[in-house]
């Protein structure tokens, strides 16, 4: 199985250091392209896999193609390798806002349409892809695709509906996290610790945190109870929390994410 990549930047060099440490697959199975021929060279040498120029050519010879440029790039690059996209190939789009009928309209509707929307903890295994396919698509031809895509990180099914709500929930939430732990961080620092020190102690409490959620299944306000012992510490910090709005501010802004995707 041919694995092509349109552009071959953070994302897509995330998702081929997955395929290529996860063995599912190896580098001469790999194409991929970038707009310049320096890039191009820096990302062959980075990954050890076939780099070039040409969008036609890779697009000619992936029986799985991942559209890796920028969403401003998009519509151009799908017109230019339009003639080279069969029925048998799948095509994988990442870019948010970009749905299955816009996609449909640039390569052809009975093409085998994947739109996903991964995110940047991708780059160390731990990415988080949500993804809806149009009609098709087959079970066989979806196996193939949840390989790829879990080769970096988890992938699930979600209606199309819901794929603005994974650009919020998902695809930009690493932003807001990295902020939370920058002002853990700060904080920790103006009471005397060490930036490097403060980042590390405010970034595996994260880490930490993510996990219980994951492997306990408890609701996280059980989790933050168990934190919070009666007239302790954490209570107040919580209390403060809540008196400066920090629930509120996460969801507005999320909802301003959502409705800026839509
Ligand atoms: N970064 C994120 O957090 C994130 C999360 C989810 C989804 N996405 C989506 O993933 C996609 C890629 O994002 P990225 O962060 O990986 O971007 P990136 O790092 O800027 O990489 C873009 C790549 O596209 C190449 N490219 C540009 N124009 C091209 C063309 N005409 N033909 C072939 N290659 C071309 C670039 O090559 P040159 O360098 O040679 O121009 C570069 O290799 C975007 O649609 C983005 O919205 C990103």
């Amino acid at each position: 199985m041919k694995i092509g990549f349109i552009g071959c930047g953070n994302m897509a060099q995330a998702i081929i250091g997955g395929l290529l440490k996860q063995g599912v697959a190896g580098t001469q199975d790999i194409l991929a392209t970038t707009s310049k021929a320096e890039s191009a060279k820096k990302a062959a040498e980075a990954l050890g896999i076939s780099v070039i120029t040409e969008n036609e050519k890779v697009a000619a010879e992936a029986d799985i193609l991942v559209v890796a440029v920028k969403p401003i790039f998009y519509e151009a690059v799908l017109a230019e390798i339009k003639e080279q996209i069969h029925k048998e190939q799948i095509v994988i789009s990442i870019a948010p806002g970009k749905s299955l009928a816009w996609l449909g309209e640039q390569i052809g509707a009975d093409k085998k349409i994947v739109r996903t929307m991964p995110n940047t903890p991708a780059l160390v295994g731990e990415g988080m892809t949500g993804v809806c396919v149009n009609e098709n698509v087959t079970n066989g031809d979806m196996a193939k695709v949840m390989q790829v895509l879990e080769a970096c990180g988890k992938a699930e099914m979600v209606p199309e509906r819901l794929m603005d709500v994974v650009v919020s929930v998902s695809g930009s939430s690493p932003a807001y996290v990295f902020m939370f732990i920058e002002a853990m961080a700060d904080a920790a620092v103006a009471d005397g610790m060490p930036r490097a020190q403060a980042y590390e102690f405010a970034a595996q409490a994260v880490l930490g945190s993510a996990k219980m959620v994951l492997e306990t299944g408890k609701h996280p306000g059980e989790l933050k109870d168990m934190v919070c012992s009666p007239g302790g510490t954490t209570i107040e910090a919580v209390r403060v929390l809540e008196a400066k709005g920090m629930r509120s501010a996460v969801i507005e802004a999320m909802k301003a994410c959502t409705e800026k995707c839509k």
